[in-house]
């Protein structure tokens, strides 16, 4: 079975392009290579032993984009990740995240709507909630209005995908909202590669235990938590990427109930900023520099997921662990340092 990966030598991407091909899924790679490198396409390989096919292209190009289904109408199922992420940068250029994240997702519908059967799989974003009421977040909260545009993206494309599916039963989607994915494979041969000052909190922490930032900053520790730092749900991205794979094969099996669904990813477990720099400083076994400075704006100051649905469902759970999946991304890092 042909799957497209769009974004597939990202972050995510790269990591759910490795369990696919271990579950027998030939892969094709289409990517812009703006917010990641050809060299993972060589860590994937060292892993699987299987080079994708890829194809450096930009969804944004609609008429490539045309050109591409054309020429590849044997394609089972798509696990579209290619996106813009930062949140800052997407405060400061809206309209670059809109042509990005939507007019890209528009295009790749597009063909997908006129291909016999399409199986869709969506990244979106526990960002969809803002600040929810009720912790865990279950998938039927409400959606809050978006803080930046970025989050906007995430919304406004769930928002496409439902109502396509309605008038288009021929495609079958799949959503998944992501809650904080972290972590690198086992391998230390894929991992997070952030460009310039990290603005997430794992690959900061990282970049500070090995010397290359002098300390993190803590966003506050005034917030009504135990310990007045943020709580996220923190999940290794191999689990992230498992999931896809499953929630991929319940569209292929005809499995799913509706041609719309929306799954939670997280591992149900809030951590506190705090805490996690405590998982580093264990798996590292080295004291993190760090100060307390004031709130970041846009920060909710609690987001773990009610992971029920995904567990009964999709028949998926998160197997890793806070501190498995901090030392995975700390091995990741010490292997980028001795190259
Ligand atoms: C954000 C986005 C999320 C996006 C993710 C990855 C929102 C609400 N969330 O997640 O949608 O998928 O980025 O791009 O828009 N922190 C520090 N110091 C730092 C960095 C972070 O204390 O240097 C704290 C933050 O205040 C937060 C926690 O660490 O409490 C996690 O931050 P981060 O890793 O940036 O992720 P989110 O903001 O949760």
């Amino acid at each position: 079975m042909k799957v497209l990966v769009t974004g597939g030598l990202g972050f995510i991407g790269s990591h759910t392009v490795v369990e696919l091909q271990k579950e027998g899924y030939q892969v094709v790679i289409i990517d812009n290579l703006s917010n990641s490198s050809l060299e993972v396409l060589q860590g994937i390989v060292s892993i699987t032993g299987i080079m994708p096919v890829f194809e450096k292209l930009d969804l944004k190009d609609k008429a490539k984009v045309q050109e591409f289904f054309k020429q590849h109408q044997d394609i089972h199922g798509v696990i579209h990740f290619a996106a813009s992420k930062a949140v800052g940068e997407s405060v400061q250029n809206p309209l670059m995240y809109y042509e990005n994240n939507i007019n890209t997702l528009v295009y790749v519908l597009q063909e997908l709507e006129k291909l016999p059967t399409a199986n869709f799989i969506f990244s979106s974003s526990c960002t969809v909630y803002g600040q929810a009421k009720a912790m865990p977040i279950t998938e039927n909260a409400p959606i809050q209005f978006a803080e930046s545009p970025y989050g906007n993206t995430k919304q406004i494309g769930e928002e496409i995908i439902q109502d396509t599916c309605k008038v288009n039963s021929n495609i079958q989607a799949i959503s998944l909202r992501y809650f904080n994915p972290i972590g690198a494979h086992e391998s230390t041969k894929i991992g997070e590669l952030p460009i310039g000052v990290p603005q997430n909190l794992i690959p900061y922490i990282m970049q500070t235990g090995a010397g290359i930032r002098e300390q993190l900053s803590v966003y506050g520790d005034d917030y009504p938590t135990t310990d007045g730092t943020c709580i996220r749900d923190y999940i290794h991205v191999v689990d992230v990427a498992k999931a896809h794979v499953i929630a991929l094969k319940r569209l292929l099996e005809n499995k799913n109930t509706s041609n719309n669904e929306t799954f939670n990813l997280g591992t149900g477990t809030g951590s506190s900023v705090l805490e996690v720099i405590q998982a580093f400083e264990k798996v590292a076994n080295n004291k993190l520099n760090y100060k307390i400075v004031n709130r970041r704006p846009g920060d909710v100051i609690s987001a773990y997921a009610d992971t029920s649905k995904a567990n009964e469902v999709l028949g998926w759970k998160a197997q890793y662990s806070l501190e498995e999946a901090v030392l995975s991304a700390w091995k990741w890092q010490n292997s980028l340092n001795s190259l």
